[in-house]
């Protein structure tokens, strides 16, 4: 099938690259020259996993690209607007650039074109693009809309666009369902699976992908209640942290005897730094503000975005609390994007941790697989330096704070850091590690929703770098020193 992808985002470049790997036509569209012209060279601006082979497969053959919205609109069947939605002053879903799209659409569309909005919209977005077609000259008849979402996580896009949980439509007519049906066949009838070469399924591969076919406005309201829902159970989840903070409990056993229920499920119960990116804290917002809008104070998701935001300042201060002073310290930092595997830094928590302790006063040296470029751009000159991987970062350092959960930082030589390290403190925004494993190293471990890793033979440590440690160590609250002695 001819498809139009408007808009060469994280989401539409990856919706696009997979269209073309099941077998459809597609021209991508986007209105920066710059990133149309790496990708017309084959160059992926983004980091995910795939993308890159995918896009070396295809380009100029299942995938092209281009900067008119009308030249891709005027030979598609249907058209996937997948162009951001970002928050507005107000927490609401600032829908201009999507209406944009559709005056433009308006102008190219004839016989039986679908139009599937993949961004993720407010419910009734549906109904009001419809009305933006007509308004913008469309004639009656000659399109339908329908809503197909997406359920991506930046940095397993590809897998989880080829071998999704579900695939999503909202359809109000017969022509957009059958089109949308027809454009994921090759993955509900399981035909994409059965081909040599593909993308390698991230677990068991299925027999095929199951589809939900519902109304538009079902689907809209099942995008945003599933992202909502997702961020709450994170913030519930760092609630329950700090209580086990509280009083001496694991957060890291609490969760695994909660997810074991199969009506909870293990899956995002891991505590920390709380949520970022560019969907969770904006779709929370914008689905709170729709709800308000159709009369409904959602005061839930007040309580959601509390909690996240203060696990950050929780953070800082157990910072403080490790170092007394921030002012003139140097500190390594492991960690600028979101989350791991990706190289996005839009609402990171460990851009604004940094922020907050370059405010202190401290100075940082920062390691990131991926992000650093992006951050560069926006962390200020002074105060920040790069380091190409974590030993570098560590050399000399205060003490080593880990605020992205990649990989790579879950696997490092604990004995080379604390070799490495002024003191021997490290600070884990992530839980990579377990306390004892960092006693066990000579690090005294700081985590969320745990008690601290003290070494058992802290003279040795003091003795080795005179009283300050036991000065430090002397500022923990007392129940987690004892904590820290049973853990050590
Ligand atoms: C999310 C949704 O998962 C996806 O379905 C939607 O389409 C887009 O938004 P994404 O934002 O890419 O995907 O990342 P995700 O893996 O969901 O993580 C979001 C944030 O939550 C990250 O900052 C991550 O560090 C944090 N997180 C995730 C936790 O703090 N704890 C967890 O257990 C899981």
């Amino acid at each position: 099938m001819r498809i139009a992808v408007i808009g060469s985002g994280y989401v539409g470049l990856v919706s696009a690259a997979c269209f073309a790997e099941i077998g459809h036509d597609v021209i991508a569209v986007d209105n920066d020259a710059a990133k149309i012209t790496m990708l017309e060279h084959g160059e992926v601006p983004i980091h995910e996993q795939y993308l890159p082979e995918l896009l070396k497969r295809h380009l100029g053959r299942g995938i092209r690209f281009s900067m008119s919205n009308t030249e891709a609109i005027q030979d598609a069947e249907a058209v996937f607007i997948t162009v951001g939605t970002p928050p507005s002053a107000t927490g609401e879903a600032d829908l201009s650039f999507v209406e944009a799209v559709s005056s433009e659409i308006a102008s190219a569309v004839e016989g039986g074109k679908v139009i599937v909005e993949k961004s993720t919209v407010p419910v009734r977005t549906c109904e009001w693009l419809r009305k933006s077609l007509l308004l913008n000259g469309a004639r009656p008849g000659s399109f339908s809309v329908a809503s197909n979402p997406e359920f991506l996580r930046e940095g397993t896009a590809v897998t989880d666009f080829l071998y999704p949980d579900r695939i999503l439509v909202g359809a109000d007519d017969e022509i957009s369902a059958g089109t949308l049906q027809a454009i994921y066949d090759p993955l509900t009838s399981g035909k994409y699976y059965q081909q040599p070469g593909v993308v390698p399924a991230p677990g068991v591969p299925p027999a095929r992908a199951r589809i939900i076919m519902t109304n538009a406005k079902s689907a809209e309201l099942i995008k945003h209640a599933s992202n909502a829902f997702l961020a709450m159970k994170i913030s519930f989840v760092n609630a329950v942290a700090n209580i086990a903070e509280c009083v001496g409990a694991d957060i890291s056993q609490v969760c695994a005897g909660m997810g074991a229920d199969s009506r909870i499920g293990p899956g995002f119960l891991n505590a920390g730094l709380g949520y970022g990116g560019s969907c969770f804290p904006k779709d929370v917002q914008a689905f709170q503000a729709v709800a308000k809008h159709c009369g409904y104070e959602f005061g839930l998701l007040s309580e959601v975005m509390r909690i996240n935001a203060e696990q950050r300042q929780r953070f800082l201060r157990k910072v403080r609390s490790a170092l007394w002073t921030l002012r003139g310290k140097r500190l390594a930092v492991l960690g600028l994007a979101f989350k791991g595997d990706t190289d996005d830094i839009r609402e990171s928590p460990a851009v604004e941790v940094i922020e907050a302790l370059l405010q202190d006063g401290a100075k940082v040296c920062v390691y990131d697989p991926a992000a650093t470029a992006r951050a560069q751009a926006v962390l200020p000159a002074n105060g920040v330096e790069y380091a190409s991987d974590p030993y570098e970062a560590a050399a000399g350092s205060d003490a080593l704070l880990i605020l992205t959960e990649w990989k790579e930082f879950a696997t490092l030589d604990l004995e080379q850091l604390r070799n490495l390290l002024k003191y021997p403190f490290v600070i884990d925004g992530r839980n990579l590690y377990e306390p004892h494993q960092m006693a066990e190293a000579g690090l005294i471990y700081f985590s969320i929703g745990r008690g601290v890793g003290v070494p058992k033979n802290m003279a040795s440590l003091v003795s080795r770098r005179g009283d300050e440690i036991q000065a430090y160590t002397s500022l923990l609250d007392p129940p987690s020193v004892a904590q820290a002695a049973t853990v050590a």
